[in-house]
């Protein structure tokens, strides 16, 4: 048990980053600009060449050994460098640094596009990736119904794989993968990829595959899947390890390290999706903010009080649900809600049936807030329960205005109040 099957030491990678040219400059552009002016379009194209070669580390000294029977996730945002370490370990890409070493036969399920041959049809490419495997054809032949059952691709089985779709592909893809028995199985993200049912069936077989004492290195978006199912979690960031221990506090380091390094959003377009405020529990089914002023330009972060504001929230449903609605909250730096907009309290809501891509659109004739600082909370239900939610998603400055056209309004409390006021001195009162 103590036994490493993974050992990676002292592990880098280099890319040689080309910068591309914008797709409008193609060789016409290139034959114009060296006819029009040939030593200047020389001399700039030797500058050129210089800037191209810009290097970039995506791994930096990355150690660590994995025992067998460990299932580890790999944790980390965007660019950190999870699909390089499992690209090296699948030996698709060379590390330019470094050393790793397997032992037994593994198995990799990468970002679509990796392991299957593109004009074989699926029939083709599980025998295929069988004997890649090392695996002769009679056990292929032994596990091959059950592959199919698994990958639900059936009807297709004799259609080139160039033609599945992407969710097929990824089926049958981890179908072969996890029924092949590996002792070491790669797994990067293929629960982004397939239905619920579906990714609930892939952590069974990894969960299947860790009773045998089988070793399963996972990448998932899906935190709360890498917490059931890992029982370590390594931490990377530009590159590098900044933990590796037990699944829960990596998690931990992981959503502190973005609430620490994301600043607050004053912005107008606003990603949902890599939140670190998010629960994890919750898949990202909220993805974009958008903010605008009462005219439709871009909020620029700033806002007069008292005055109108428009904004958009792209919502990716994970599945067709009824009675869905958005809300855009309003709250101090302290934390204390000011105010609430929900697509809930509009009178005549559609609670018809929604799927995949919605846009949810918001007016807000005036938001009479006292010049300050605020956060939005973005949340989405679905009936009475949240689906998800972005706390601080985004900030917004409101500024001093002169709300009540008197020259005067309150710089201390939260809301503008709308108010009369009569004066009488006490000769009036006697008087009425
Ligand atoms: N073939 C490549 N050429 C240049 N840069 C690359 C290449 N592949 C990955 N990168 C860069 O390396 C970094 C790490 O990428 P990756 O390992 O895919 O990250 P992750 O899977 O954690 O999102 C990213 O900044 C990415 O843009
Ligand atoms: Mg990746």
């Amino acid at each position: 048990m103590d036994h490493s099957v993974i050992t990676v030491e002292n592990l880098s990678k280099r890319y040689i980053i080309g910068h591309q040219r914008a797709p409008t400059d193609g060789v016409r552009h290139v034959i114009e600009a060296a006819v029009r002016s040939p030593f200047r379009w020389l001399r700039s194209r030797n500058q050129e060449k210089k800037a191209q070669r810009e290097e970039f580390w995506a791994l930096n000294d990355v150690s660590f050994d994995v025992k067998r029977g460990e299932v580890v996730g790999l944790i980390g945002g965007n660019g950190a460098g999870k699909s390089t370490i499992l690209k090296i370990l699948s030996r698709i890409t060379e590390p330019t640094k470094g050393r790793i070493q397997l032992e037994g036969r593994s198995a990799s399920l990468l970002e679509v596009g990796t392991g299957f041959h593109p004009e074989l049809t699926g029939r083709e490419n599980i025998f295929l990736n069988g004997a890649i495997l090392g695996m002769s054809k009679e056990e292929i032949k032994r596990k091959f119904d059950e592959i199919v059952a698994f990958s639900e691709i059936e009807k297709f089985l004799d259609t080139p794989v160039k033609r599945y779709s992407s969710g097929m592909y990824v089926r049958l893809a981890f179908a072969v993968a996890a029924h092949l028995d590996p002792d070491i199985l790669i797994v990067d993200e293929v629960l982004a990829v397939g239905d619920v049912t579906f990714q609930k069936k892939c952590l069974g077989k990894m969960q299947e595959a860790q009773a045998r004492s089988r070793t399963v290195l996972f990448v998932s978006h899906n935190l709360s899947a890498v917490e059931a199912f890992c029982t370590r979690g390594i931490v990377l960031s530009k590159g590098r390890v900044v933990f590796d221990g037990p699944t829960k506090p990596a998690i931990q380091h992981y959503l502190d390290s973005l609430r620490g390094t994301r600043p607050p959003s004053y912005g107008d377009v606003i990603d949902l999706c890599a939140f670190g405020s998010r629960p994890d529990r919750y898949p990202p089914q909220l993805r974009t903010l958008r903010l605008y002023d009462e005219t439709g330009r871009p909020l620029g972060g700033n806002l007069s009080a008292g005055a109108g504001m428009k904004a958009t929230i792209h919502v990716e449903l994970e599945q067709p649900a009824a009675n869905v609605n958005a809300e855009i909250s309003f709250l101090t730096l302290d934390g204390d809600r000011v105010c609430t907009a929900s697509s809930a309290y509009e009178k005549c809501r559609d609670e018809s049936r929604l799927s995949g891509s919605v846009v949810f659109r918001c007016e807000i004739p005036s938001l009479p807030l006292v010049a300050g600082d605020y956060k939005l909370n973005v949340g989405l239900y679905i009936g009475q329960t949240e689906a998800d939610l972005v706390e601080d998603a985004a900030r917004v400055a409101v500024s001093w205005s002169d709300y009540y056209g008197t020259g005067v309004a309150p710089m201390h409390g939260v809301f503008l109040l709308n108010n009369r006021w009569a004066v009488a001195t006490a000769a009036d009162m006697v008087l009425a």
